[in-house]
């Protein structure tokens, strides 16, 4: 196989990081993308690192001997917990979603503005995003979201148990933000809810589309971008692949076709 034809492998926890390989999807889409969802063992937030870092650790190796060509962590907790650590076992690339958050948040909230960033607990506690924007003149709060994911991986993004959700966690802090940082992959799911709750003076920035952006750059700049126009999707889960089609579907309007199990 030519280097450009290697997949790009993604993963994440379950399904929250299809909101990345569908940003992927639409913007490269020559390229072959393998995406991993590890819904045997979903949700990583409430993990401890030790655990997440070893999940990780897992999925690389079985990514990599798919011959990707690329990593994309498209997983904020893992990316927070396990980036150094998966960057130690890949011969390639690996970019997480930190940074490319970060740096949206910044776009999107004036210098000296206030940013709020929304993550798992394992994220939050982690302090990542407040280090990856240290030095940039916004102020930075964290809010820990723990129901968000089961939300999610139920399908329940528009039921009013959402809603409910996100103003006990947001409500404080409606009208107090100049951005609000979609700081897990999941939560770009339920933006409307998130929106609604924060009012109409908070950017929500999502970082599925930055990072989407992020891995192109990188291939680009390896010169490792595969021009054609119909590259392959597959797809592996660790657990329930029937269940992950159907969200996958009904959620993010993709079609997976076929869904691979490999279990760990
Ligand atoms: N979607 C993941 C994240 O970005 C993980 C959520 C979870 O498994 O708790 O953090």
């Amino acid at each position: 196989m030519k280097e450009v034809e290697k997949p790009v492998g993604i993963f994440d926890s379950g399904l929250g990081g299809l909101t990345v390989f569908r940003e992927l999807r639409s913007m490269l889409p020559g390229e072959n993308l393998i995406y991993f969802g590890d819904t045997a063992r979903v949700p990583y937030g409430t993990k401890s690192a030790e655990a997440v870092i070893a999940f990780s650790k897992e999925i690389t190796s079985f990514l990599l001997a798919r011959k990707i060509k690329l990593l994309v962590v498209a997983c904020n907790t893992a990316s927070s917990l396990a980036l150094e650590e998966v960057r130690g076992i890949s011969p390639v690339p690996v970019l997480g979603v930190i940074e490319p958050g970060a740096a949206a948040a910044l776009a999107a909230a004036p210098r000296g503005g206030r940013v709020l960033v929304t993550g798992t607990t394992a994220t939050v506690n982690s302090r990542a995003y407040s280090r990856a924007l240290a030095g940039s003149g916004v102020k930075v709060a964290e809010r820990a979201c723990p129901l968000f994911v089961p939300l999610v991986e139920e399908g329940w993004c528009s039921k009013p148990v959402a809603l409910q959700v996100a103003r006990e966690y947001l409500a404080p802090f409606r009208g107090r933000a100049d951005a609000l940082i979609l700081g897990c992959t999941h939560y770009p799911l339920l933006k409307k809810v998130i929106a609604r709750v924060m009012g109409p003076r908070t950017r929500i920035v999502d970082s599925a589309r930055t990072a989407a952006q992020a891995a192109r750059d990188e291939l680009a700049a390896r010169g490792l971008l595969n021009p054609g126009r119909r590259g392959r999707s597959e797809f592996v889960v660790s657990d329930a692949p029937e269940r992950f089609s159907a969200l996958a579907h009904r959620l993010l309007g993709i079609r997976t076709g076929r869904v691979e199990i490999k279990r760990f």
